[in-house]
């Protein structure tokens, strides 16, 4: 999506979000947070700052501020590329410490110190090790969604758009891919592997079943809070009530729903799907801002909206903090070295993949 020309009045940018976002959101919220967006926009010249967004911001923001917005992927490889002074991260921390990986020397800020993720606190760089000892010589691939000591310990990030193809680089019998046991699943569907996954005992202790001897795929137990909430019976109850809707979901969705639905693909996968298909009709099984943008982008299109799961850590990036992050230049980004370093070699491998 273009961005917004920096130098942009408050009055302009209220008329430009009410076309944009006409039925999305009322006029008058977009009259005050154009007033807010005007603002950041002014200071992030003044700060030569860069803005990324993810497809999950919230419309008022995603259509105002960010000089770039995308999935995972697409947002790493624009941090690796600018020149500005300043990244500001409107997405949450492991995305804004993948930035700080790339640009040791650049400020990077996330709007909010709240803005975390289910699945990248699920493990910690100890759990990897525990991985690496049981399954010794196993190549770990790491989920883009992880933080910075996780990237460290991993030969190999992915995103939920290049998960198979990175899983297939690595010319490996077998991988240990962490964290997201659904992802998981549904690569190793993709790719024809059977997985394993290590539980958790009541006493805290890791442990693996040895009976299970035909794997390639040790993965791990964390999952997306907003993705696996969905299920086969809501595709069921949308499709009695809709017979000609197409169903989308996200990679982080259990392998019962992406079986079931009729795409699956990362986020920025699923805007291109939407514009590009001749169908009319669609849901979205995945963060539902992320429904107000496409349906933003895709008027001629009919969007059955599922708006009762938004990712708590997203919605805390609002135009409010963003203006904070700016003004007060916070909350710093900091990934020591050596971790940095490691985790950077990770992310790197991963960018040279097409
Ligand atoms: P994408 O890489 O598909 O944008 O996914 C990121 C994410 O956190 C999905 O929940
Ligand atoms: Fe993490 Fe899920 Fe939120 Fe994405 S939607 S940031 S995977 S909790």
């Amino acid at each position: 999506m273009p961005a917004v020309a920096s130098v942009i009045s408050a009055e302009q940018l209220y008329e430009r979000l009410k076309a944009q976002l006409d039925g999305i959101a009322p006029d008058v919220e977009l009259r005050y947070k154009a007033q807010l967006a005007a603002e950041i926009l002014r200071l992030k010249e003044e700060r030569n700052a860069l803005i990324l967004g993810h497809n999950y911001m919230e419309p008022a923001l995603y259509y105002s501020i960010p000089d770039y917005t995308g999935d995972s992927l697409e947002l790493s490889r624009k941090a690796a590329q600018t020149d500005k002074d300043i990244i500001v991260f409107c997405g949450v921390k492991f995305m804004a410490e993948t930035a700080k990986i790339l640009n040791p020397d650049k400020l990077v800020l996330l709007p909010s110190e709240k803005a975390g993720c289910s699945l990248a606190g699920s493990i910690t760089a100890e759990d990897v090790r525990w991985l690496k000892a049981r399954f010794p010589g196993v190549p770990v691939v790491a989920y883009i969604n992880t933080y910075a000591e996780v990237k460290a310990e991993a030969d190999i990030c992915c995103t939920s758009s290049n998960a198979a193809a990175v899983v297939e680089s690595l010319g490996s019998d077998t991988v240990i891919f962490i964290p997201d046991e659904y992802l998981a699943r549904n690569v190793a569907r993709e790719t024809g592997k059977h997985i394993i996954v290590p539980v958790r005992l009541p006493n805290g202790q890791l442990s693996v079943d040895d009976t299970v001897v035909d794997y390639q795929i040790i993965g791990w137990y964390g999952r997306c809070e907003v993705h696996e909430k969905f299920t086969v019976a809501d595709i069921e109850a949308i499709r009695a009530q809709f017979p000609d809707v197409v169903v989308l979901a996200h990679p982080e969705c259990s392998p019962d729903v992406v079986a079931a639905a009729d795409f699956t693909g990362s986020t920025s996968a699923m805007i291109r799907f939407v514009q590009q298909s001749s169908a009319q009709r669609y849901v979205l099984l995945t963060e539902c801002a992320m429904g107000d943008n496409v349906a933003a982008a895709t008027p001629d299109k009919e969007m059955v909206r599922l708006c009762s799961i938004r990712c708590p850590h997203m919605n805390q990036i609002t135009l409010e903090e963003t203006l904070s992050a700016l003004r007060q230049l916070r909350y710093v980004i900091d990934v020591p070295e050596p971790i940095r370093s490691r985790a950077r070699r990770a992310v790197e491998r991963m960018l040279h993949i097409g």
